[in-house]
């Protein structure tokens, strides 16, 4: 059997860690004894979660960065850098969503959204996955989405890029199979966080708990999972729009939706 992959003393860096499921990632890797470095917009936040988690384990680090400006991308790559950081565990979470039609979606939202969304963990992947090459070992695990699998209106935007993440996860798994490398892409359904209102959108739907998605995530990373999907839903969703032609999954669309 192989090892576990995820262990204490190992260093993890997770995005959007000051709230919602970053948070209970940060509260469950430091609970397992890695050290973490904590990115997220708020720095307010970050100092809360700090102050919380120093209980369970003193090597925390947090570093706010606003992922809708690149220079802040940058500014977290040079810090990693001249501190000579090894990172063993990235883990891509930050992500903001907008439930509104196509049209009325205006320049900055868009910008903004493709900043956050796509490019920041596109570049810190490029950076780290470096990194990790050279050394032959890490994990990167991308926090896409169940709206990655299937046609979202009015989430046409997140869907989108939850997609390109996706892609992004699946062809940097491959490119990198023959490493000691995972990279692995969740599709999470729907999760108890400020999410959804964050983006605009009134649910009357109850979430899944984020510190059980964790829990599931980090026991699927251990057994070397690419693809993570939590929860029997999410597990319809991927294999009837992977599997299954347009013209019959578009009957079931409002009953997955
Ligand atoms: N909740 C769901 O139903 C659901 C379902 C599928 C996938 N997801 C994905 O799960 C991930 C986490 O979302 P969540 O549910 O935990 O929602 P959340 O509570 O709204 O958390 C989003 C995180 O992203 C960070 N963030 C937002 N804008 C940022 C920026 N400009 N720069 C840096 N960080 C920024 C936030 O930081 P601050 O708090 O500091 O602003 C926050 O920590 C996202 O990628 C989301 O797409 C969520």
């Amino acid at each position: 059997m192989n090892p576990k992959l995820i262990k204490k003393g190992q260093t993890a860096l997770i995005t959007g860690a000051g709230s919602g499921l970053g948070f209970a990632f940060a509260k469950i890797l430091s609970e397992i004894g890695l050290n973490l470095i904590l990115v997220s917009k708020n720095s307010a936040k970050l100092n809360h979660v700090q102050k919380e988690l120093e209980n369970y384990h003193n090597g925390i680090i947090i570093f706010p960065c606003d992922f809708s400006d690149e220079n802040d991308v940058k500014k977290l790559v040079e810090y990693i850098q001249a501190q000579n950081i090894e990172i063993d565990f990235l883990i891509n979470n930050a992500g903001v969503g907008i439930y509104k039609e196509f049209t009325s979606i205006n320049e900055i939202e868009i910008n903004k959204m493709i900043s956050i969304n796509l490019l920041a963990p596109t570049l810190l992947t490029r950076y780290i996955l470096e990194k990790m090459s050279n050394n032959n070992s890490g994990i990167i695990l991308n926090i896409s989405s169940t709206m990655a699998l299937r046609p979202s209106p009015k989430w046409s935007v997140y869907a989108a890029e939850k997609s390109y993440l996706s892609l992004l996860s699946r062809s940097l798994y491959y490119e990198n199979k023959n490493k000691n490398i995972l990279i692995s892409v969740l599709y999470a359904g729907k999760i108890n966080t400020d999410f959804d209102r964050n983006a605009g959108f009134q649910s009357h739907k109850t979430g899944k708990n984020p510190d059980a998605i964790v829990r599931y995530t980090l026991k699927k990373l251990n057994k070397y999972h690419s693809i993570i999907i939590p929860g029997a839903k999410a597990k319809i969703i991927y294999f009837c729009f992977k599997m299954l032609p347009d013209f019959i999954t578009k009957r079931f669309l409002r009953y997955l939706t």
